[in-house]
């Protein structure tokens, strides 16, 4: 799982194979590009890649003897099975699911995305056995760590996707199917020439917003305050989202506001003035969302954290 001072992977142009993930096929002439990819001219002929850069770098996959064969074990059940076309971690667009047959039984979805180790699927999935848990992940060791927790507790309501979280939502996840969409310490990308790899952009919240019942929710969490109000912006200019929390927080009890009096980003304190937030609509916190070890380390280092949720609308 990438911590957040690993992000300094080169860049990609979309032409190349997208970053840390293996080359994308070689796609005949006539074969359609499906959603989230273009087809390239290159050297070598036609090409299909992704049409922006992944918000993930793919790190080392070692995982125990142990860890393995129970990956192995769950492969088809609880790691859901997914055709993949154009590289590891994508999805082929038959990939859609068929939520009453994967879990067995009809019930509100949560989808939660990036979920490194699995802490806040797991506290979400025990708190809430009425309910049924995506968790998408591009770092299987991560989701081995879930899955070893799953089994060991016997815990029946999670499904779990080895995968880029939009593909996973083009072509897995049918129209209106889930209930709340979790990003929880989506990886900030602090470098602006990195920010287009950033998760939260308006085409995601396309795809969040196809996914989402009306009245449905996205809840976000980030230690980035950059990010933060990056992300508030980008949830309040998208027609299909309104904040149930507008105003909250602001002025000078703002975690924005906080974090730039401080400096806790980039170590460069802003005076009063200019460190007001006037603007709020932070979230509390979830009730089931844990400290995970992202958060605790972002704590240590003393940096705020910012709840955003939002509501689908009709
Ligand atoms: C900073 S960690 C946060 C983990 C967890 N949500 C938490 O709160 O502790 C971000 C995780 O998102 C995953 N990730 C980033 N982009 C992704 C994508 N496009 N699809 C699936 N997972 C992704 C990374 O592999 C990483 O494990």
């Amino acid at each position: 799982m990438p911590a957040h001072n690993h992000h300094d992977a080169p860049e990609h142009s979309s032409t190349q194979p997208p970053s840390g993930d293996d080359p994308t096929g070689q796609p005949s002439a006539t074969q359609p590009v499906p959603a989230g990819y273009q087809k390239v001219e290159t050297r070598d002929g036609v090409k299909i890649v992704r049409d922006a850069p992944v918000s993930f770098v793919r790190r080392e996959l070692a995982m125990s003897a142990n860890r393995q064969r129970l990956w192995q074990d769950h492969t088809g059940t609880t790691i859901l099975p997914v055709s993949r076309l154009f590289g590891q971690t994508s999805v082929a667009p038959q990939s859609q699911l068929n939520i009453t047959e994967t879990w067995g039984h009809d019930a509100p979805l949560i989808i939660d995305i990036g979920v490194g180790h699995g802490e806040s699927t797991f506290a979400g999935a025990t708190a809430h056995p009425d309910k049924n848990f995506l968790a998408v992940e591009v770092y299987r060791p991560g989701l081995a760590k879930l899955l070893d927790r799953v089994d060991s507790e016997n815990v029946t309501n999670i499904r779990m996707v080895e995968a880029n979280a939009p593909e996973v939502l083009d072509h897995m996840v049918p129209e209106h199917a889930a209930a709340e969409v979790w990003v929880f310490f989506s990886d900030p990308w602090p470098k602006t020439r990195y920010h287009k790899r950033r998760l939260i952009q308006p085409k995601f919240l396309d795809r969040v917003a196809r996914v989402l019942q009306i009245g449905g929710l996205i809840r976000l969490a980030t230690d980035w305050s950059h990010y933060a109000m990056q992300m508030r912006d980008t949830l309040d200019a998208h027609p299909a989202f309104k904040n149930l929390h507008p105003s909250r927080l602001a002025g000078k009890t703002s975690p924005l506001t906080l974090a730039r009096l401080h400096g806790t980003d980039d170590g460069t304190p802003l005076s009063e003035a200019e460190a007001l937030d006037a603007i709020g609509g932070w979230a509390p916190r979830f009730e089931t969302r844990p400290v995970t070890s992202f958060e605790a380390k972002a704590q240590r280092a003393g940096r705020y954290i910012f709840d955003l949720t939002y509501q689908r609308t009709d």
